[in-house]
């Protein structure tokens, strides 16, 4: 036992250095503060100490003035000790020996006081610490164990625990104990047959030759134990104690399956089954695999606690063990088969119910549509789970039409001898229930839906056969459509509406198309390429119209073909010109009848041509009709220059006036000429007779114009453009500057006609407008031109009158035929009768 008792912390050399730092402080800084200033001193002292009394434990660092202040001892301890400090030395003193397991730390403060309760110093605080000495003996909890051990306890497995305490200081090797088995009685049929562990104390068979100890062990066997303290060392303190084995045969026996029936209708926890360890002290532990509600008490009781459910799990494999203290199995679990009894708690889940079973239309009888396949969730193989079917819809059918049939064991849906029609939707229902139909089991109402698909069994078919002829002009622009065909087919599916055309016949020359819209069934027969009358007067188009998708069963027939009979009508060629527009420019003095310009076809003409003005608003020109020559028609009055008149003429083809053109004349207006001016003596008004006698009229042209003197005899006449007046009238050149006008025809109309002359010079024309009185004369030519005055009674003024002029006509007829005589003589000598002017006439 080491004698020194003062240890010192590791701190203490700081301690001796502190009190004069310490001591300054307590002057300056206030008495709280200082509190804090003072660290703990340690003190350990060995317990039962067998040395002097009082012990010096340690000096406290006092002040070193004189004073009157006292100094205390507080703490867990007495005012009689075991401590207490001296006034003089400033020591902290032992004054007994110290018991650790009476009291193994002391917690002390010394101050320094005064009477009235001020602090000069301190709170020191002390520590004092009892260091443990062996003293105590260890001790076992009871003098005699008694244990039941059962034969099939595992080697290894500890089935008692022994206890024992010791006073010391626990985790010293003071109360460090140690267990070991002395003796064994009997040491039948070995001596060393059970194991004790030093440390835990816990007893069980020793794993050597444990296989032969099986049948040997039985009866009892005394144990004498021993607890030990200070460890493995030799020295220390023991206790004996003794442990009476009784060897029992084992409960721990199989158990039998256990049935349980489903939903189960019990109180629970519901006991199913009971299991018994005959050792030690047991700790019965269940597993269920897989989990259910099973559970075991601390008796042995295996129960269910909940209702099962077989749908949910059918069996359970529960497995109990038998365990120690420590959760260690003392033998092998046993195991409980538990199976749950079906109910018949479900009924038959019909499939889930998908798309429409879809089936071409056109299939045999018997072709299986589906298989109905309805489940129990019951027990398979068992009645609970046995499904029958039955049709219960369509129930109007009878039974030699029926479009579906059913196998009722099967589920087999096929289909039945009514014939099926395409696009057609049957909804079966079918019970279906388990206990294989009879009495009490549960159902369900299963649907299957049969769509009947379309094939395409049906060939496109025209709506005509034959459509009415139709007429076609030749010039018929390519594009233009010629007919529109509709074709149907009698299939449901869209697809199947799909059709082709082609022509079959009649369209070599690929002279028409046809086009489509797919799926319209409309198709259009258009022109592709001019048409000719002359390479074909008619075209005989054959059109066949076929399905896209490949047809099944018959052929098309003959409504697959449609006949289409084009007309071809003949065109003869609109007229062609040579130009389109003409232009002319004239002087607005230009005389009427004046020739513009010539519309002339181009090329040889076909056909003769007819021409004429559409809107000459102004009347100033005038077309031939079959010429095209262009005239002014009057005096060009109301023009001025450079104006610009634009006339539309139309040309027509003289057989086909509906084939027409046109073309447009501009003219444009210019300065009257002022090229030599003929100055245009006015004519006298003339007589001439009608009907018509051998008299004219001289019409002169040029008068006495001194510039023109030299070639008088460029002068040319002509009768104005008027078609009346070149019928009626008639101009004879005399000479270079006079012309003579006669009446052309036998009669014309009595009254003053103004008849326009054109007189030309080189280019320049004029237009000279001879007024001549036509009126019935007398036999001397002589005007009568107051007959209207001679109608009713005469007058007495008129009677004179009639005698004056009877008088007079004698005289006249007198100097007449004189006149006439002579005249004879002179016109037999140079002149026509015709030719002699009206002037010598009169
Ligand atoms: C005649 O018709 C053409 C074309 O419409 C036009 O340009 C012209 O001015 C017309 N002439 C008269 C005199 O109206
Ligand atoms: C032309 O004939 C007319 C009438 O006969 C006559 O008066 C005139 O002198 C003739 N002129 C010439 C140049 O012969």
């Amino acid at each position: 036992m080491p004698r020194s008792f003062l240890s010192h912390p590791s701190g203490w050399p700081a301690l001796t250095m502190a009190p004069a730092w310490l001591w300054m402080l307590c002057l300056s800084v206030t008495q709280a503060l200082l509190e804090l200033q003072f660290v703990e001193l340690h003190v350990e002292i060995p317990e039962n100490y067998g040395g002097n009394f009082p012990l010096y434990l340690i000096k406290l660092p006092l002040p070193h003035e004189e004073t009157e202040a006292q100094l205390i001892l507080s703490g867990n301890v007495d005012r009689e000790g075991p401590f207490a400090v001296d006034p003089e030395s400033g020591f902290l003193l032992l004054t007994r020996p110290l018991d650790r397991e009476e009291h193994a730390e002391y917690q002390l403060q010394v101050t320094l006081e005064f009477e009235d309760g001020r602090v000069l110093w301190g709170p020191q605080p002390v520590l004092v610490h009892v260091k443990d000495e062996n003293d105590q003996v260890p001790h076992f909890s009871q003098a005699i164990y008694r244990v039941q051990l059962s034969q099939d306890t595992r080697p290894g497995v500890p089935f008692l625990f022994l206890e024992a305490s010791d006073g010391d200081e626990p985790g010293t090797v003071n109360s460090d104990l140690r267990f070991q088995i002395l003796n064994q009685a009997p040491a039948q049929p070995s001596p060393d047959m059970f194991q004790l562990d030093p440390q835990l104390g816990a007893l069980s068979l020793k794993p050597k030759g444990s296989a032969s100890q099986d049948h040997a062990l039985e009866g009892s066997y005394q144990l004498w134990v021993q607890v030990k303290d200070m460890g493995d060392q030799d020295l220390g303190y023991q206790a004996t104690a003794i442990i009476d084995v009784s060897v029992v045969e084992s409960t721990w026996v199989p158990l039998d399956p256990v049935h349980i029936l489903e939903n189960l209708q019990v109180l629970y926890p519901h006991y199913i089954a009971q299991v018994h360890w005959s050792g030690g002290e047991v700790h019965y532990y269940l597993e269920s695999q897989p989990p259910g509600p099973f559970d075991v008490d601390a008796e042995g009781r295996l129960s269910v606690t909940a209702e099962l459910d077989r749908e949910t799990q059918a069996e359970y494999l529960l497995q109990v063990r038998a365990q120690n203290p420590r959760g260690e199995d003392y033998t092998e679990p046993l195991e409980l088969h538990v199976v749950v009894m079906d109910e018949n708690d479900n009924a038959p889940v019909c499939p889930p119910q998908g798309p429409p079973i879809s089936i071409p239309e056109l299939s045999p009888p018997g072709t299986e549509v589906t298989r109905l396949m309805a489940e129990d969730m019951d027990a398979p193989g068992s009645p609970n789970s046995h499904i029958v079917y039955q049709l219960l819809n369509p129930e109007a059918e009878t039974e030699a039409e029926r479009a579906l049939e059913l196998d009722s064991t099967s589920g087999r849906v096929t289909l039945g001898t009514a014939p099926l029609l395409a696009g057609q939707n049957l909804l079966l229902q079918v019970l279906a229930s388990d206990l294989g139909g009879a009495e009490g089991g549960l159902s369900s109402t299963c649907e299957v839906s049969v769509t009947v698909l379309d094939i395409n069994d049906h060939a496109p078919q025209f709506t005509i056969s034959q459509i009415e002829p139709v007429s076609l002009r030749e010039d018929t622009e390519p594009s233009t459509l010629v007919a529109t065909l509709t074709a149907t087919d009698a299939d449901l599916e869209p697809d199947f509406h799909l059709m082709n055309f082609a022509f079959e016949a009649g369209n070599a020359e690929g002279i028409f198309g046809l086009d489509w819209e797919p799926g319209s069934g409309q198709v259009h027969l258009r022109l592709l390429k001019k048409l000719s009358y002359d390479a074909a007067p008619s075209h005989k188009l054959v059109v066949v119209v076929q399905n896209v998708a490949e047809l099944v069963g018959p052929g098309p027939g003959p409504e697959a073909t449609t006949t289409v009979t084009v007309l071809v009508e003949r065109v003869a060629p609109a007229p062609k010109l040579a130009q389109q527009l003409y232009k002319a420019s004239v002087p607005i003095s230009t005389p009427a009848g004046s020739l513009l310009l010539t519309i002339q076809p181009s090329g040889p003409p076909s056909s003769p041509l007819r021409f004429s003005l559409v809107n000459d608003s102004e009347g100033w020109l005038y077309i031939e009709e079959v010429s095209g020559k262009v005239h002014t028609a009057r005096t060009l009055q109301g023009a001025h220059p450079g104006d610009t008149y634009t006339v539309l003429v139309k040309v027509q083809v003289a057989d086909e006036l509906s084939l027409s053109t046109s073309a447009t004349i501009m003219i444009n207006f210019l300065k009257a000429s002022s090229a030599p001016g003929l100055i245009l003596t006015p004519v006298p008004t003339r007589h001439l007779c009608t009907p018509r006698q051998d008299h004219g009229v001289v019409v002169s042209g040029p008068s006495k114009d001194p510039d023109l003197a030299g070639d008088q005899g460029l002068y040319s006449f002509a009768l104005g453009p008027n078609p009346t007046v070149q019928r009626d009238w008639r101009l004879q050149t005399l000479n270079g500057s006079h012309a003579y006008l006669t009446l052309a025809l036998h009669w014309v109309e009595p009254r003053e006609h103004t008849i326009p002359v054109v007189v030309s010079h080189n280019t320049q024309k004029w237009q000279l407008q001879v007024r001549v009185i036509v009126c019935r004369c007398n036999v001397d030519g002589q005007c009568l031109r107051k007959v209207g005055h001679m109608k009713g009674m005469p007058t007495k003024l008129s009677a004179v009158g009639t005698l004056v002029g009877t008088l007079t006509v004698i005289g006249f007829l007198l100097i007449l035929i004189f006149t006439h005589l002579s005249l004879s003589r002179k016109k037999n000598l140079d002149q026509p009768v015709d030719s002699v002017p009206l002037k010598a006439a009169v």
